[in-house]
């Protein structure tokens, strides 16, 4: 939904969608901050996310991720790269500051853990016996709250450049006053 005035842009989707290198482009296109969940929270923590599953489980990495979250989504003039486990709960996308444009980053399961194999030992969710498994049931369960978002972009067979060019497209054309950067 537009608002009056742009002040942050929240990308969520599964693992692997490319949520954090794309709003990386994305941010500096428009000139703002870019930051990722993930990051913020081991900052936080100290800990990497494996280890605070490890640590604190599943649960007690969700606390910590929802309140580093709401602190997040204060922010102004920030491009966000949320988990995919943050965006996956009930009301969530619904109940998002004023000025927060939400865009849903698609991928398939297969194609998420193409790229998440290249990273190991940052995504635990996937570190099952059968990952394909997994990732094809988790995503399942997501898309219903992901499709809440603003708007969704299609992230396979694109390049993150194509994806970054085609969310600045969308932002302009809603925020015709948002000045994009050449690159
Ligand atoms: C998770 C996604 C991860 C990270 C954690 C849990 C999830 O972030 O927050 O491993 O539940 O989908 P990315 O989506 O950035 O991989």
């Amino acid at each position: 939904m537009t608002a009056d005035r742009l002040r942050r842009v929240l990308l969520v989707g599964f693992m692997g969608a490319g949520k954090s290198s794309v709003g990386r482009r994305v941010a500096v296109g428009l000139g703002w901050r870019f930051i990722d969940f993930d990051e913020a929270i081991e900052r936080e923590a100290g800990l990497s996310v494996a280890e605070l599953f490890a640590k604190w489980g599943e649960a007690g990495f969700r606390s910590l991720e929802s309140r580093v979250a709401n602190r997040l989504l204060l922010e102004e003039h920030v491009v966000l790269g949320s988990g995919g486990g943050w965006g996956a709960v009930p009301g969530r996308l619904e109940e998002l500051p004023e000025g927060t444009e939400t865009i849903w980053l698609r991928v398939s399961a297969e194609a998420a853990l193409t790229r998440v194999r290249g990273q190991p030992g940052t995504r635990p969710l996937l570190e099952r016996k059968d990952p394909l498994v997994e990732a094809v049931s988790l995503l399942g369960e997501r898309v219903p709250y992901y499709r809440r978002a603003g708007r969704a972009v299609d992230t396979e067979g694109r390049t993150v450049e194509d994806v970054a060019a085609r969310i600045l497209e969308i932002l302009v054309s809603e925020y015709p006053e948002l000045r994009v950067n050449e690159r």
